[in-house]
């Protein structure tokens, strides 16, 4: 298990997040679904878990900064949620966004980066069986420092898009513009697919790193998912899908 190994940029910029993401108060926490829906509504996160059942999933994560663990999360499917936002015909993605609160995440008193973080999917990606909304980790509650209460995994795309602290989700026919696309263009897009063929700007993406062990291991294409979800970027071959 490893709880002291994270990425929560809102705290700090090392990886020693699990003490300040304590400051995060995860009740109440209230989810507006909202944008290009039949109809918007909030939804406080204890009467969300109310309306899904809850699995158990073991899944790689693989962070674009060449470092993998596997986690056994629990949660439900994304599809669920789109299911309960009622989307119109006309909507193609859905946007996420995390808490904005420099009250209690000091690096959001950083006013340069662009708060909130924000992450977005295709309706088709977000409706792919594999697209996880994350409540628990290790058989318990999902600690703050990996995005309590209601954090997304994608297990094929770099770690960057599982986006955590999940307040927002907005429907739109706009492809929605990411943190880290914000910040850096050149190097982070929308889709950033796990590829071990297409080298991050500043360095390679082979192998990977397992985070508690001396072993580093080859990168797989969809960090080895590519069954059940390469058919999801037919005819979009054009497009970044890698980076
Ligand atoms: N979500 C928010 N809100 N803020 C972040 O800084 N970091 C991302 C992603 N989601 C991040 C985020 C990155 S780069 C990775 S690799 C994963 O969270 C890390 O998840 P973990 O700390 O649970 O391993």
């Amino acid at each position: 298990m490893n709880l002291n190994y994270n990425n929560f940029y809102e705290f700090n910029m090392s990886k020693s997040v699990a003490k300040p993401a304590q400051a995060l108060k995860i009740r109440p926490w209230t989810i507006a679904i909202d944008g290009m829906v039949e109809k918007p509504f909030e939804i406080g996160i204890d009467d969300l878990l109310k309306q899904v059942a809850l699995e158990e999933r073991l899944y790689r994560h693989r962070c674009v900064e060449a470092w993998s663990m596997a986690i056994p999360w629990t949660g439900f499917p994304l599809a669920k949620l789109v299911e309960m936002a009622k989307p119109l015909g006309s909507a193609k993605y859905v946007r996420m966004e995390t808490f904005k609160d420099p009250t209690v995440a000091p690096g959001q008193r950083q006013t340069w980066y662009p708060w909130p973080y924000v992450e977005g999917l295709t309706i088709a990606e977000a409706t792919n069986d594999l697209a996880f909304l994350v409540t628990g980790a290790y058989g318990k509650p999902v600690a703050k420092q990996m995005g309590a209460p209601l954090r997304l995994a994608v297990p094929w795309k770099y770690g960057f898009k599982s986006i955590k602290s999940i307040v927002r989700f907005t429907f739109t026919d706009k492809q929605p513009k990411s943190y880290w696309e914000a910040l850096q263009s050149a190097e982070y897009g929308f889709w950033a697919n796990v590829n071990p063929k297409v080298p991050h700007p500043r360095w390679s993406q082979a192998s990977e790193r397992v985070i508690g062990t001396d072993e580093s291991r080859p990168t797989l294409l969809f960090n080895g998912y590519g069954e059940q979800v390469a058919g999801l970027y037919t005819g979009l071959e054009k497009e970044r899908l890698w980076t």
